[in-house]
């Protein structure tokens, strides 16, 4: 037990290029009265809200004796821990020792604190303070399209990787198969040429075509369908496409998805998708529904690569230029210097 405690301290400690990353860990709605445990990068991690409602991250270990600040509770907007009830301001600052009721908490007295904002709906964590070259919340342009609802749909835990799941989020070839007669079609299946450039946050996959059988909710007919792939972060990605006019029973539809991972483990991850759709009369769940069907449909061809993690190095898994956008992403998590989940 004492190894296995000392590898994880070790393990986040390392992880500098992903621990000064932002991820996603909750959606905003989950976090209420009650404090809630996540895992991100290995890490035990507590969210609570204080009086304001503002969303705090912690480390879920309670620096007196190490208990779980998670399975405390939030009083006048201070987590109490469960154990001894010493209990800690939203700073972080121990204000109170039940035990010693004069006794005046030092600054060390202090609980780990990360930093925490509210973004697309979901709580997103930083373990490790960015510095200057610091990285954003991951973007996502139609955010800001009024034109376009937005709404979310997961969480899906997934036993692989986070880049295993970006990679098959940006993988055509594969249409025709996992997703027959939906997004793809077995007579179907050539991958026409697109083309894929670097960009400061990973790349972007321009003139991508796929013909499919029923490209989104509302489709009516088969359609050829333009595709765009960005990779925003090295565990995150956006894909906007345009089906033919004349295949949906919305006129002008178009959407865009953006796929957001918590890196639970090297080899599990959570995931949500945000879905920005020209659609504001659907209920939610009729939305969610398709996303849903399709992504239970990559799950399961997903969880059965192996390894788990994405092989950067050599040549253990062979390559064609239908993979290219797929190759392009291995190329820059490679420099990004990115090392949970790859191997
Ligand atoms: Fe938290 Fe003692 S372990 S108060
Ligand atoms: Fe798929």
């Amino acid at each position: 037990m004492a190894d296995c405690e000392a590898t994880t301290v070790e393990t986040a400690s390392e992880l500098s290029v992903e621990a000064r990353l932002w991820h996603p860990v909750a959606q905003v709605q989950d976090v209420g009265a009650v404090p809630v445990a996540v895992q991100l990068l290995e890490r035990s991690v507590v969210l609570w809200r204080d009086r304001s409602t503002t969303i705090h991250a912690w480390a879920d270990q309670c620096p007196h004796r190490g208990a779980k600040l998670s399975l405390g509770r939030v009083c006048d907007g201070q987590l109490e821990c469960p154990y001894h009830g010493w209990k800690f301001d939203a700073s972080g600052q121990c204000i109170q020792v039940p035990a010693m009721p004069e006794f005046v908490p030092p600054p060390s007295h202090r609980a780990t604190v990360f930093e925490a904002q509210e973004r697309y709906g979901l709580v997103w964590v930083r373990l490790a303070l960015g510095g200057a070259d610091a990285a954003e919340v991951p973007a996502f342009a139609a955010e800001h399209d009024d034109h376009l609802r937005k709404l979310n749909c997961g969480p899906y835990d997934v036993l692989t990787s986070a880049p295993r799941i970006v990679e098959n989020f940006l993988d055509m070839a594969h249409f025709g198969f996992v997703h027959e007669g939906w997004l793809g079609s077995r007579q179907h299946t050539r991958v026409a040429d697109y083309t894929v450039a670097s960009t400061r946050t990973g790349l972007v996959a321009t003139g991508c075509k796929a013909w499919q059988p029923q490209s989104n909710v509302h489709s009516t007919a088969p359609a050829e369908v333009e595709y765009r792939y960005e990779v925003t972060a090295p565990y995150s990605a956006v894909l906007s496409k345009v089906p033919d006019t004349n295949s949906t029973a919305v006129a002008g539809y178009r959407e865009s998805i953006a796929l957001f991972i918590s890196p639970l483990t090297p080899q599990s991850s959570r995931v949500w998708f945000r879905l920005a759709v020209a659609d504001f009369t659907s209920p939610d769940t009729h939305l969610q529904a398709f996303q849903h069907t399709i992504f239970l449909q990559d799950q399961p061809v997903l969880e059965s690569q192996y390894p788990k993690r994405l092989p950067l190095q050599g040549h253990s898994e062979l390559h064609t230029a239908a993979d290219r956008a797929s190759s392009a992403y291995r190329r820059f998590l490679k420099h990004s210097g990115v090392r949970f989940g790859v191997l």
